[in-house]
């Protein structure tokens, strides 16, 4: 090489200099190596498209499908929503069909995909890096398709939950600053405590042996289960005084969704059913009075004592509202107490 150089004109020496400084620069820049690995981003996104992670993770592209993730686009709720804000590509859109987020950054804003926007949140937004590879809790196999990166966050995910639940400039959608505020964010609690179960099995059709994971189901406001969950009811009686004590279970503010609204209706009845009295209360974030994670909360109920009569009946009732327009026969009944006045 040497005396060919000595030969090269000046141009040709600067030249030389310049690719080899380039060539230092993305041996020690990871952003500029990744991009060097576009190819097997899109060879991902591809894969994806084609069934391949369903072929191989057929468990858990089951959970995921029935998912609001994956329906992070199409949901109806949502399309009706953003269809309203003009400027819905820079505002709404980012977090409702985002790219990788290892690739524009955990905790950063997340950037608008422009392909396959109908899959929501898909397996690549939450796994997939700028090398191409999956990052995840520790595996138990390797495959020729993908490489496997052990990647920390995975196991207290609330960090990676954090870039669309916990946006400080989107407080409508923010779950994360309430459960950091809570007494929940102490132990070894995380977002996938109570959103993604821990569940043994083949995580994948080419794993060798069943390994603990988490099920991607995000059970949250449509979910019965997980409503019934969220909160206790106490109803207590003496001379003409009822209280209605309300306790949040849920890990952050309740309900979690500025949509939603919890309705607690307290009645009385006469022996034979006839209400004889009733009470409502909505809990939402309009009326700014969402409940906190553990709050104890007390609501008198005042009895009108001159229908309070032996035989009577105080009920309490908690109702779950998914928005505004939600119809009667579909709301969901978290909890009931009755108490017989004696
Ligand atoms: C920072 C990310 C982010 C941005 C930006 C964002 N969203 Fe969301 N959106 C979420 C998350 C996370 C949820 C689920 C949690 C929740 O409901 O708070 C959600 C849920 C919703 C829901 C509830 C859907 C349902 O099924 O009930 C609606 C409606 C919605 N978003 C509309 C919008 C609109 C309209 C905009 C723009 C003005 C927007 N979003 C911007 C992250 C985002
Ligand atoms: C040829 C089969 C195959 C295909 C196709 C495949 N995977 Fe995998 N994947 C595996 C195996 C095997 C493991 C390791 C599982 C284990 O630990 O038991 C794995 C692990 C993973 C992990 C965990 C990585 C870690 O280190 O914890 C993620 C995330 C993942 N795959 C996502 C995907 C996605 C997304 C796709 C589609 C783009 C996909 N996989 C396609 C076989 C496959
Ligand atoms: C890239 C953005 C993004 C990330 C990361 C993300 N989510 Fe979501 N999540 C959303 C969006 C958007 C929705 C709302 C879908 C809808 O209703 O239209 C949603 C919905 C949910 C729901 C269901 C809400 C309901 O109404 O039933 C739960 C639960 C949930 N996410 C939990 C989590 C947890 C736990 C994590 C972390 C492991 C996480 N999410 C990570 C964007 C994200
Ligand atoms: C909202 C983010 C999110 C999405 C979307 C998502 N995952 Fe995961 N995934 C996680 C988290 C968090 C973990 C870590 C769970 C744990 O600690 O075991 C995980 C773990 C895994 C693992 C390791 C095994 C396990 O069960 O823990 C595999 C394999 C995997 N995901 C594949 C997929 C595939 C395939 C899809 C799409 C069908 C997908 N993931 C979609 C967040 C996500
Ligand atoms: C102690 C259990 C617990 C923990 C921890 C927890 N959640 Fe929830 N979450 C619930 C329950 C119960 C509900 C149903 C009640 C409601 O709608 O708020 C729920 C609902 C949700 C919803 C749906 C809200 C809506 O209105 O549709 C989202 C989104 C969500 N959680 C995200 C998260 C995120 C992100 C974290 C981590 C910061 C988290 N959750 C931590 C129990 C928990």
């Amino acid at each position: 090489m040497k005396p060919k150089i000595i030969h090269w004109s000046i141009i040709g020496i600067v030249g030389f200099g310049l690719i080899g400084c380039v060539l230092v620069i993305l041996a020690a820049n990871p952003a500029l190596q990744a991009e060097d690995n576009m190819p097997r981003v899109t060879e991902m996104f591809q894969g994806f498209q084609d069934g391949k992670c369903k072929s191989c993770h057929p468990a858990i592209w089951r959970e995921w499908e029935g998912s609001m993730h994956a329906k992070a686009w199409v949901d109806e709720i949502y399309q009706a929503a953003a269809k309203q804000i003009i400027d819905r590509e820079t505002k709404c859109d980012q977090c409702h069909a985002p790219q990788p987020i290892l690739i524009t950054g955990v905790g950063k804003m997340p950037k608008l995909r422009d392909k396959q926007r109908e899959a929501g949140v898909t397996c690549l937004v939450c796994h997939l890096d700028a090398h191409g590879a999956m990052n995840g809790p520790p595996a138990s196999a390797e495959t020729y398709f993908h490489t496997n990166v052990t990647n920390p966050i995975y196991t207290e995910p609330t960090t990676l939950c954090s870039t669309c639940h916990g946006q400080q400039s989107v407080p409508e959608h923010d779950q994360v600053s309430s459960f950091l505020d809570g007494k929940f964010a102490d132990g070894n609690t995380s977002c996938a405590t109570c959103h993604m179960p821990v569940v043994k099995r083949l995580q994948s059709t080419t794993s060798h042996e069943s390994i603990k994971g988490r099920k991607h189901t995000w059970r949250g406001s449509r979910s019965v289960a997980q409503l019934k969950r969220a909160a206790t009811l106490q109803l207590e009686y003496t001379d003409g005084k009822a209280n209605v004590k309300l306790r949040s279970k849920t890990g952050h503010i309740l309900p979690g969704g500025t949509l939603r609204t919890i309705v607690l209706e307290v009645t009385l009845l006469a022996s034979d059913g006839t209400e004889l009295q009733r009470q409502q209360i909505s809990i939402s974030a309009e009326n700014e009075n969402r409940l906190l994670p553990d709050e104890n909360r007390t609501y008198p109920f005042n009895i009108n004592i001159a229908s309070a009569t032996t035989g009577n009946t105080i009920k309490a009732r908690l109702i779950y509202q998914l928005t505004p327009d939600t119809p009667e026969p579909k709301r969901i009944l978290m909890a009931e107490k009755t108490l017989m006045i004696r």
